[in-house]
């Protein structure tokens, strides 16, 4: 486990996958039932974009600083909501100045900042390091379970949760080979445990048959309503890109994280190929 989030924190991926993170949060918020929100690799919550892990890769500089100057817009807000609450002051747009930003939220603070107080997370990170780091981020939180373990085994311990409701984040570093596979069985189990639950699964855009792949199991599998996002934005990097699997993604979500991907587009101005959206199964 050498993998350090916070050299990645904030970059264009982290951009991607919090901004569907939070439009998800949104939407779930939009009923009263509470929900249950397991974050499978947490990472250690929050991020200084001005710490000698952030400076040495600048990844932050085409990610959220590039996100801080697209003009504040309802399909952005999701996202720019919990920046600004991590960095009072900030403007968005023309107005943004790199001074105003400084903290990035990673997907706890993001789960965390729309969480109602009857609202759960669970959020599972292995790292001993990175872990104490969580916990001092959530350590306010009454409604925040911290747990140290496997991300694999806990997805067995913790599905279904009590609540009638809930999102399950899964974010690997995919350092292993063979975490794709991992993850797919992972959420085919957890799915036969609870069917009604969102499942949110990130990849990485590397290996183009490692992913044709991953897609073609979920296509393939008895798991109906699956929405999958994919973005290129470095086509001459080794991470060329991203996607998300989305399993029962909320009513009209679709139509949502198109617009805010139209939006992102200048983002991925490396890219001549338009973020995708299609269902692997309608
Ligand atoms: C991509 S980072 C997570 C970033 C975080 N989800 C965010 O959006 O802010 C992946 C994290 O998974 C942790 N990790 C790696 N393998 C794990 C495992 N088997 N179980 C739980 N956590 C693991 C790593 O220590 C790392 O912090």
């Amino acid at each position: 486990m050498n993998y350090r989030h916070a050299y990645h924190a904030g970059n264009l991926a982290d951009i991607f996958k919090h901004l569907t993170l939070a439009h998800l949060l949104v939407q779930l918020r939009d009923k009263d039932t509470p929900f249950c929100v397991i974050d499978t690799h947490a990472g250690a919550g929050s991020y200084d974009l001005r710490g000698t892990e952030a400076l040495k890769t600048c990844e932050a500089q085409s990610g959220a600083f590039a996100f801080a100057k697209l003009e504040p817009d309802a399909a952005l807000a999701p996202l720019q909501e919990v920046l600004a609450k991590w960095n009072l002051g900030i403007s968005f747009g023309k107005d943004f100045q790199e001074k105003q930003l400084r903290f990035y939220p990673g997907s706890p603070a993001i789960i965390q900042h729309y969480a109602r107080a009857n609202d759960r997370l669970l959020a599972v990170e292995k790292h001993p390091e990175e872990n104490k780091k969580l916990r001092k981020m959530l350590s306010p939180y009454f409604n925040a379970q911290i747990h140290q373990r496997d991300a694999w085994e806990a997805m067995g311990a913790l599905i279904p949760p009590p609540e009638k409701r809930a999102l399950v984040f899964i974010d690997p570093p995919y350092e292993q080979p063979d975490e794709m596979e991992k993850a797919f069985t992972a959420i085919s189990k957890a799915y036969e445990r609870m069917a009604h639950a969102v499942f949110a699964l990130w990849y990485p855009v590397v290996d183009d048959i490692a992913v044709a792949s991953l897609k073609e199991k979920f296509a393939s599998s008895g798991i109906p309503k699956i929405l999958c996002l994919e973005a290129e934005f470095s086509p001459r990097k080794t991470l060329r890109g991203c996607g998300l699997i989305l399993i029962n993604p909320p009513w009209k979500m679709g139509e949502k994280l198109s617009e805010a991907l139209n939006l992102l587009q200048p983002l991925f101005a490396e890219s001549s190929a338009p973020a995708e959206l299609s269902w692997l199964k309608p």
